[in-house]
């Protein structure tokens, strides 16, 4: 007979305890057969060896146990005592290798049929488990997939968002070390001199300030050149960079400068615009942790992503730079001009005022001469006269609209004095005049200047458009700063006009406060009027 190869019990001990068992009551059994004359259906009784059989779900153990009891039936009809008709005797112990064969075939059928049972359900275990592996990996990828996509989508919103670049680059560091569990991240860019050198900004995210100080100030005074640790490996690859262990890493300087320096891990991916590399973003954990291909993959984009931060940084920059240059020029521009007025203003009083007060003089001379003669051309020489009179009078007026000496000699406060009579002479507008300081009011000679100019500026705006026929002055001195208002009761100067880019004189008073850190508020209130302050910082 083909036996399958059967599962072995693995309980030795209960294998022992059927064994023995079996052959007790194959003895018992033999015994009593041996007591029994022949013709008694004794040999029946080994049946129980095959049930016994049946319980161990050996198919040997219950195919042996059929063959000791057809065996011991055999032995049993040559030693048991005489009894009854030989056929008869026979037909007994045939039956009773009959009855046993029969149950053996029947345990042998139950045991094959436990064992494909048993066989189907394991394979069916296993492959449920093997399901169920399957689903917790895809689970975990998924999970693992969102929490990518979730990262990108924060990080996006937040490079599109108006906040400060520092701010929004720190709260993107955070979230990368929120996202993968590690407590330091920080940001490393390029040189503005030298593209391939990494100086360290103070962009950080520290889970734990006071456990990573250490490793903060060291970092902050090191920079790197392509090649050299973390960061300039990256910079020398142009791609993510893993370091399991740092510690034990020999191209990884920031280590040999303390003891302990508190991180394990490390990763840094490249920030990019275009093809150029313009920072180096590192992380590091406390711990040893082997490399993720994954996350690099997903930090190499988010590099990218970043890369538009700081090229808004880089344009933020250029702007600021180019305004501060424009201020610079505007500022020596102003410089040169009132130089230049004051040459022309002095030149003016001390050479051309002085040639034709002699020349007055003369002429004053010839005219008493002329007199004493009572000669007809005293009427030229009195109109002479009269032209010398009127060109002085206008040769002090320019020298007085260059650059009141005044302004120069005095201060503010006696030049905004002088400006306003003299334009409420011209004008007719009534103009009045307050000052409220504690101290003596001391500007520099600059400020005073961009003060007087604005003032100016601002009677004009009065007379051109104001229609205003009053004026309230009013100059206030404090420690800090210095205050100028300008109230006028015209028609009043709308918003839009304000704002609008092509009024040029607003826009200069403007450029002229900021060339000192200065403050320019201008507001109107239809047929009441416009007031103009000005703050300047001392
Ligand atoms: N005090 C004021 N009252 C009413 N409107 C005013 C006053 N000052 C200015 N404005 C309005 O604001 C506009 C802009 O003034 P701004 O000084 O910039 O230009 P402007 O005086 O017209 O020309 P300029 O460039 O020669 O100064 C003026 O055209 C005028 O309409
Ligand atoms: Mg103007």
């Amino acid at each position: 007979m083909d036996l399958p190869v059967l599962k072995e019990n693995p309980d030795k001990k209960t294998d022992l305890r059927f064994v023995l068992s079996a052959i007790v009551i194959a003895t018992v059994i033999f015994i009593l057969d041996l007591q029994l004359p022949l013709g008694v259906a004794d040999g029946v009784l080994y049946v129980a060896l095959v049930l016994i059989g049946l319980r161990t779900h050996s198919r040997h153990f219950i195919f042996w146990s059929a063959i000791c009891g057809t065996v011991l039936i055999l032995i049993g009809f040559y030693l048991s005592p005489e009894g009854g008709v030989l056929w008869k005797v026979l037909a007994n112990r045939a039956l009773a290798i009959f009855t046993l064969w029969m149950t053996t075939i029947l345990c042998l059928w139950q045991v094959q049929t436990g064992t494909k049972l048993q066989e189907a359900s394991d394979k069916l275990e296993k492959r449920v488990q093997a399901r169920t592996k399957k689903l917790a990996e895809t689970n975990e990828l998924l999970r693992r997939e969102s929490g990518f996509v979730e990262l990108h989508k924060d990080i996006a919103v937040a490079s599109n968002e108006t906040k400060s670049i520092e701010n929004t680059l720190e709260y993107c560091i955070k979230k990368i070390c929120a996202h993968t569990g590690w407590p330091v991240g920080h940001l490393y860019l390029t040189s503005e001199r030298y593209s391939l050198q990494l100086v360290p900004a103070a962009i950080w995210h520290l889970d734990d300030p006071d456990r990573f100080e250490t490793f903060r100030k060291i970092t902050e005074a090191t920079p790197f050149n392509a090649g050299e640790g973390l960061p300039g490996r990256v910079i020398a690859k142009g791609k993510p960079v893993w370091i399991i262990d740092v510690t034990k890493d020999p191209n990884f300087p920031r280590a040999n400068q303390a003891k302990n320096i508190g991180v394990k891990a490390g990763f840094a991916f490249p920030v990019r615009i275009g093809d150029e590399i313009v920072g180096v973003m590192e992380f590091f954990s406390s711990k040893a942790v082997e490399p993720d291909s994954k996350l690099l993959e997903i930090m190499t984009q988010v590099g990218t992503q970043l890369g538009r931060v700081l090229e808004r940084k880089r344009a933020e920059e250029e702007t600021r730079h180019s305004h501060e240059q424009l201020r610079n020029l505007y500022r020596r521009l102003e410089l040169v001009r009132e130089e230049e007025r004051t040459r022309m203003s002095r030149e003016i009083h001390d050479e051309l005022a002085q040639a034709l007060t002699a020349l007055k003089m003369e002429i004053s001379l010839l005219d008493k001469k002329l007199a004493n003669k009572d000669s007809p051309l005293r009427s030229y020489t009195q109109m002479m006269l009269e032209i010398l009179d009127s060109t002085i009078q206008a040769g002090k007026k320019l020298v007085m609209d260059l650059r009141p000496p005044i302004l120069d000699d005095f201060g503010l406060p006696e030049a905004i004095e002088w400006q306003a009579i003299e334009f409420e002479n011209r004008t007719g507008i009534e103009c009045n005049v307050e000052f409220d300081s504690n101290n003596d009011f001391v500007l520099d000679k600059e400020r005073s200047t961009t003060l007087f100019r604005i003032f100016q500026e601002t009677l004009t705006n009065v007379t051109r458009h104001a229609r205003a026929d009053k004026i309230n002055i009013s100059l206030k001195d404090c420690d800090a700063s210095v205050t100028l208002q300008v109230r006028d009761n015209g028609i009043g100067i709308t918003e839009e006009q304000i704002s609008n880019s092509r009024s040029l004189g607003l826009l200069g008073i403007r450029e002229r406060a900021l060339v000192w850190g200065g403050k320019v508020v201008i507001m109107g209130v239809p047929h009441e009027g416009t007031l103009v302050t000005i703050k300047l910082k001392r």
